[in-house]
Protein backbone atom coordinates (compact mmCIF):
# COMPACT_ATOMS: atom_id res chain seq x y z
CA UNK A 1 0.00 0.00 0.00
CA UNK A 2 1.45 3.60 -1.18
CA UNK A 3 1.02 6.72 0.81
CA UNK A 4 1.11 9.96 -1.95
CA UNK A 5 0.20 13.79 -1.20
CA UNK A 6 0.16 14.92 -4.14
CA UNK A 7 -2.61 15.02 -7.24
CA UNK A 8 0.08 14.41 -9.82
CA UNK A 9 0.88 11.14 -7.90
CA UNK A 10 -2.60 9.77 -7.62
CA UNK A 11 -2.82 10.52 -11.81
CA UNK A 12 -0.15 8.78 -12.15
CA UNK A 13 -0.96 5.82 -10.36
CA UNK A 14 -4.58 5.27 -11.86
CA UNK A 15 -3.33 5.62 -15.09
CA UNK A 16 -0.93 2.81 -14.56
CA UNK A 17 -3.60 1.04 -13.05
CA UNK A 18 -6.16 2.14 -15.99
CA UNK A 19 -3.48 0.94 -18.31
CA UNK A 20 -3.87 -2.52 -17.20
CA UNK A 21 -7.40 -2.72 -17.61
CA UNK A 22 -8.31 -2.38 -13.62
CA UNK A 23 -11.36 -1.05 -12.09
CA UNK A 24 -10.77 1.76 -9.35
CA UNK A 25 -12.81 2.28 -6.32
CA UNK A 26 -12.67 5.21 -3.67
CA UNK A 27 -13.65 5.48 -0.68
CA UNK A 28 -13.36 9.09 0.24
CA UNK A 29 -12.79 9.75 4.06
CA UNK A 30 -11.85 12.83 7.24
CA UNK A 31 -9.11 10.07 8.70
CA UNK A 32 -9.07 8.62 12.21
CA UNK A 33 -10.50 5.60 10.67
CA UNK A 34 -12.83 3.45 12.63
CA UNK A 35 -14.33 -0.16 11.43
CA UNK A 36 -17.09 1.86 9.68
CA UNK A 37 -14.97 3.27 7.36
CA UNK A 38 -12.95 -0.58 6.77
CA UNK A 39 -16.70 -1.86 5.90
CA UNK A 40 -16.60 1.14 2.88
CA UNK A 41 -13.01 -0.29 2.28
CA UNK A 42 -13.75 -4.11 2.04
CA UNK A 43 -16.87 -3.25 -0.35
CA UNK A 44 -14.54 -0.71 -2.75
CA UNK A 45 -11.73 -3.95 -2.26
CA UNK A 46 -14.90 -6.62 -2.87
CA UNK A 47 -15.91 -4.67 -5.79
CA UNK A 48 -13.40 -3.28 -7.52
CA UNK A 49 -8.94 -4.30 -8.77
CA UNK A 50 -8.33 -1.49 -6.48
CA UNK A 51 -9.00 0.92 -3.53
CA UNK A 52 -8.07 4.28 -3.25
CA UNK A 53 -8.86 5.78 0.45
CA UNK A 54 -8.50 10.06 0.28
CA UNK A 55 -7.65 11.43 4.02
CA UNK A 56 -8.34 14.96 4.14
CA UNK A 57 -10.15 16.76 6.75
CA UNK A 58 -11.62 19.15 4.53
CA UNK A 59 -11.94 22.68 5.24
CA UNK A 60 -14.82 24.01 3.16
CA UNK A 61 -17.27 21.86 5.41
CA UNK A 62 -17.04 23.54 8.62
CA UNK A 63 -18.55 26.39 9.93
CA UNK A 64 -16.59 29.20 11.62
CA UNK A 65 -18.06 27.05 15.25
CA UNK A 66 -17.26 23.82 14.27
CA UNK A 67 -14.74 21.23 14.95
CA UNK A 68 -12.16 22.04 12.20
CA UNK A 69 -9.09 22.22 14.43
CA UNK A 70 -9.60 19.62 16.88
CA UNK A 71 -11.12 16.99 14.75
CA UNK A 72 -8.86 14.19 15.72
CA UNK A 73 -6.00 12.83 13.10
CA UNK A 74 -3.48 10.51 13.04
CA UNK A 75 -2.00 8.78 9.96
CA UNK A 76 -0.27 5.35 11.62
CA UNK A 77 -3.49 4.68 12.65
CA UNK A 78 -4.98 5.30 9.77
CA UNK A 79 -2.19 3.92 7.49
CA UNK A 80 -2.58 0.33 9.57
CA UNK A 81 -6.71 0.36 8.98
CA UNK A 82 -6.08 0.82 5.64
CA UNK A 83 -3.99 -1.92 5.27
CA UNK A 84 -6.01 -4.50 6.89
CA UNK A 85 -8.81 -3.47 4.74
CA UNK A 86 -7.15 -4.18 1.77
CA UNK A 87 -7.12 -0.54 0.29
CA UNK A 88 -3.92 0.01 -2.34
CA UNK A 89 -3.23 3.56 -2.05
CA UNK A 90 -3.95 6.71 0.21
CA UNK A 91 -4.08 10.05 -0.82
CA UNK A 92 -3.27 12.15 2.12
CA UNK A 93 -3.16 15.85 0.18
CA UNK A 94 -2.73 19.18 2.31
CA UNK A 95 -5.05 21.95 2.40
CA UNK A 96 -2.97 23.83 -0.11
CA UNK A 97 -2.71 20.72 -3.09
CA UNK A 98 -6.52 20.78 -2.35
CA UNK A 99 -7.12 24.64 -2.29
CA UNK A 100 -4.63 26.74 -3.75
CA UNK A 101 -4.61 29.95 -3.56
CA UNK A 102 -7.02 31.86 -5.67
CA UNK A 103 -9.77 28.76 -4.69
CA UNK A 104 -13.26 30.32 -5.81
CA UNK A 105 -15.36 27.87 -7.30
CA UNK A 106 -17.77 25.56 -5.62
CA UNK A 107 -20.24 22.90 -6.24
CA UNK A 108 -23.68 24.31 -4.34
CA UNK A 109 -27.06 22.42 -4.36
CA UNK A 110 -30.51 23.77 -4.06
CA UNK A 111 -32.61 20.96 -2.81
CA UNK A 112 -31.51 18.55 -0.16
CA UNK A 113 -29.42 20.76 2.14
CA UNK A 114 -31.78 22.74 3.63
CA UNK A 115 -33.60 20.38 6.38
CA UNK A 116 -31.90 18.14 8.61
CA UNK A 117 -28.11 18.49 9.18
CA UNK A 118 -27.95 21.23 6.52
CA UNK A 119 -30.53 23.58 8.98
CA UNK A 120 -27.75 24.01 11.73
CA UNK A 121 -24.72 23.78 9.16
CA UNK A 122 -25.89 26.19 6.09
CA UNK A 123 -22.14 25.78 4.66
CA UNK A 124 -21.71 22.06 5.59
CA UNK A 125 -22.89 20.58 2.05
CA UNK A 126 -21.64 22.68 -0.31
CA UNK A 127 -18.45 21.92 1.06
CA UNK A 128 -19.13 18.15 1.06
CA UNK A 129 -19.99 18.52 -2.57
CA UNK A 130 -17.36 20.92 -3.43
CA UNK A 131 -14.29 17.92 -1.75
CA UNK A 132 -16.12 15.08 -3.15
CA UNK A 133 -15.78 16.48 -6.74
CA UNK A 134 -12.50 17.42 -6.89
CA UNK A 135 -11.79 13.64 -5.69
CA UNK A 136 -14.25 12.17 -8.31
CA UNK A 137 -12.08 14.49 -11.00
CA UNK A 138 -8.78 13.94 -9.27
CA UNK A 139 -9.66 9.78 -9.39
CA UNK A 140 -11.77 9.65 -11.90
CA UNK A 141 -12.96 5.85 -9.91
CA UNK A 142 -15.40 3.53 -11.36
CA UNK A 143 -17.13 3.53 -7.80
CA UNK A 144 -17.03 5.70 -4.83
CA UNK A 145 -18.57 4.57 -1.14
CA UNK A 146 -20.56 6.22 1.37
CA UNK A 147 -22.04 5.31 4.82
CA UNK A 148 -25.41 5.37 5.47
CA UNK A 149 -24.65 6.87 8.75
CA UNK A 150 -24.64 9.92 7.18
CA UNK A 151 -27.98 9.78 5.02
CA UNK A 152 -28.36 13.53 3.73
CA UNK A 153 -24.48 13.00 2.72
CA UNK A 154 -25.50 10.27 0.69
CA UNK A 155 -28.77 11.05 -0.86
CA UNK A 156 -26.88 14.90 -2.00
CA UNK A 157 -24.13 12.82 -3.48
CA UNK A 158 -26.29 10.59 -5.32
CA UNK A 159 -28.17 13.28 -6.65
CA UNK A 160 -25.00 15.59 -7.62
CA UNK A 161 -23.83 12.61 -9.14
CA UNK A 162 -26.80 12.08 -10.95
CA UNK A 163 -27.40 16.28 -11.94
CA UNK A 164 -24.11 17.05 -13.12
CA UNK A 165 -23.52 13.52 -14.70
CA UNK A 166 -20.30 12.51 -12.57
CA UNK A 167 -19.67 9.06 -14.91
CA UNK A 168 -19.45 6.28 -11.48
CA UNK A 169 -21.49 4.54 -9.43
CA UNK A 170 -22.67 5.91 -5.68
CA UNK A 171 -22.56 2.89 -3.49
CA UNK A 172 -24.68 3.94 -0.25
CA UNK A 173 -22.88 1.18 2.58
CA UNK A 174 -24.77 0.33 5.96
CA UNK A 175 -24.07 1.83 9.06
CA UNK A 176 -21.99 -0.19 11.48
CA UNK A 177 -22.05 -0.02 15.09
CA UNK A 178 -20.39 -0.95 18.54
CA UNK A 179 -21.67 -3.47 20.16
CA UNK A 180 -24.30 -1.41 22.58
CA UNK A 181 -25.90 0.09 19.81
CA UNK A 182 -23.72 3.15 19.03
CA UNK A 183 -22.96 4.07 15.67
CA UNK A 184 -19.22 4.57 14.57
CA UNK A 185 -17.89 7.56 14.40
CA UNK A 186 -14.80 9.37 14.72
CA UNK A 187 -16.25 12.24 16.90
CA UNK A 188 -17.30 9.46 19.34
CA UNK A 189 -13.55 10.05 20.99
CA UNK A 190 -15.00 13.31 22.25
CA UNK A 191 -17.34 12.00 24.58
CA UNK A 192 -16.60 11.46 28.42
CA UNK A 193 -17.52 8.01 29.93
CA UNK A 194 -20.40 9.60 31.20
CA UNK A 195 -21.77 11.01 28.07
CA UNK A 196 -20.63 7.17 26.16
CA UNK A 197 -22.71 5.45 28.62
CA UNK A 198 -25.58 7.56 27.51
CA UNK A 199 -24.93 7.59 24.08
CA UNK A 200 -26.42 4.41 23.14
CA UNK A 201 -30.42 5.81 23.54
CA UNK A 202 -30.04 7.61 20.32
CA UNK A 203 -30.12 3.73 18.41
CA UNK A 204 -32.51 2.22 20.82
CA UNK A 205 -34.98 5.53 20.32
CA UNK A 206 -34.67 4.24 16.71
CA UNK A 207 -35.20 1.11 17.21
CA UNK A 208 -38.24 2.04 19.12
CA UNK A 209 -39.49 3.93 16.15
CA UNK A 210 -39.15 1.39 14.11
CA UNK A 211 -40.67 -1.42 16.06
CA UNK A 212 -44.09 0.82 16.28
CA UNK A 213 -43.54 1.44 12.14
CA UNK A 214 -43.31 -2.73 11.99
CA UNK A 215 -46.21 -3.01 14.60
CA UNK A 216 -48.38 -0.47 11.91
CA UNK A 217 -48.13 3.16 13.29
CA UNK A 218 -48.16 5.13 10.19
CA UNK A 219 -48.23 8.65 11.94
CA UNK A 220 -44.68 9.89 11.30
CA UNK A 221 -45.94 12.56 14.18
CA UNK A 222 -46.41 9.69 16.37
CA UNK A 223 -43.59 8.07 15.60
CA UNK A 224 -41.50 11.18 16.01
CA UNK A 225 -42.41 11.85 19.43
CA UNK A 226 -41.94 7.94 20.21
CA UNK A 227 -38.47 8.84 19.54
CA UNK A 228 -37.79 11.47 20.81
CA UNK A 229 -39.74 10.74 24.49
CA UNK A 230 -36.84 7.69 24.51
CA UNK A 231 -34.01 10.31 23.88
CA UNK A 232 -35.37 12.49 26.31
CA UNK A 233 -34.70 9.86 29.47
CA UNK A 234 -31.04 10.78 28.81
CA UNK A 235 -29.87 13.31 31.00
CA UNK A 236 -27.60 14.67 29.06
CA UNK A 237 -29.21 14.38 25.37
CA UNK A 238 -30.03 18.09 23.83
CA UNK A 239 -31.76 17.01 20.52
CA UNK A 240 -30.78 19.65 17.71
CA UNK A 241 -33.78 17.48 15.45
CA UNK A 242 -35.82 14.06 15.56
CA UNK A 243 -37.40 14.18 11.61
CA UNK A 244 -39.15 11.62 9.31
CA UNK A 245 -38.73 12.32 5.85
CA UNK A 246 -39.24 11.28 2.16
CA UNK A 247 -35.99 9.14 1.70
CA UNK A 248 -36.42 10.30 -2.22
CA UNK A 249 -36.10 13.92 -1.82
CA UNK A 250 -35.71 14.65 2.18
CA UNK A 251 -39.20 16.80 2.71
CA UNK A 252 -41.00 16.52 5.78
CA UNK A 253 -43.76 13.67 5.16
CA UNK A 254 -46.48 13.17 7.64
CA UNK A 255 -47.03 8.96 6.87
CA UNK A 256 -44.12 6.29 7.25
CA UNK A 257 -46.18 4.82 4.48
CA UNK A 258 -43.31 5.53 1.47
CA UNK A 259 -39.82 4.91 1.49
CA UNK A 260 -38.48 7.15 4.79
CA UNK A 261 -35.70 8.24 6.49
CA UNK A 262 -35.78 8.83 10.17
CA UNK A 263 -32.75 10.65 11.29
CA UNK A 264 -31.61 12.45 14.79
CA UNK A 265 -28.74 14.82 15.54
CA UNK A 266 -28.08 15.02 19.46
CA UNK A 267 -25.58 16.94 21.56
CA UNK A 268 -24.23 15.34 24.60
CA UNK A 269 -22.25 18.12 25.54
CA UNK A 270 -20.21 19.89 23.06
CA UNK A 271 -20.31 16.12 21.15
CA UNK A 272 -22.89 16.28 18.27
CA UNK A 273 -23.95 12.57 17.01
CA UNK A 274 -26.13 11.20 14.52
CA UNK A 275 -28.09 8.40 13.65
CA UNK A 276 -31.17 7.09 11.40
CA UNK A 277 -33.07 4.42 9.67
CA UNK A 278 -34.11 3.85 6.42
CA UNK A 279 -37.42 2.29 5.15
CA UNK A 280 -37.33 2.12 1.11
CA UNK A 281 -40.68 0.41 -0.39
CA UNK A 282 -41.31 0.01 -3.80
O1 LIG B 1 -18.15 11.71 5.29
C1 LIG B 1 -17.04 12.29 5.36
O2 LIG B 1 -16.13 11.85 6.08
C2 LIG B 1 -16.82 13.57 4.57
O3 LIG B 1 -17.95 14.37 4.56
C3 LIG B 1 -16.31 13.32 3.14
C4 LIG B 1 -17.34 12.58 2.30
C5 LIG B 1 -15.02 12.51 3.19
C6 LIG B 1 -16.01 14.66 2.45
O4 LIG B 1 -15.02 15.38 3.14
Amino acid sequence: MKIVTTIKEVREQVAQWRAEGLTVGLVPTMGYLHEGHQSLMQHSVHDNDRTVVSDFVNPTQFGPDEDYESYPRDIQHDAKKCDEAGADLIFLPSVEEMYPGGFCSFVDMNGLTKGLCGASRPIHFRGVCTVVTKLFNIVQPDRAYFGQKDAQQLSVIRRMATDLNQNLKIIGVPIVREEDGLAKSSRNTYLTPELRAEAPVLNRALQKGKAAIEAGETSSEIVRQIITDEINTAPNADIEYVEIVDWNNLEPTPSTEGSILAAVAVRFGTTRLIDNFIIERD
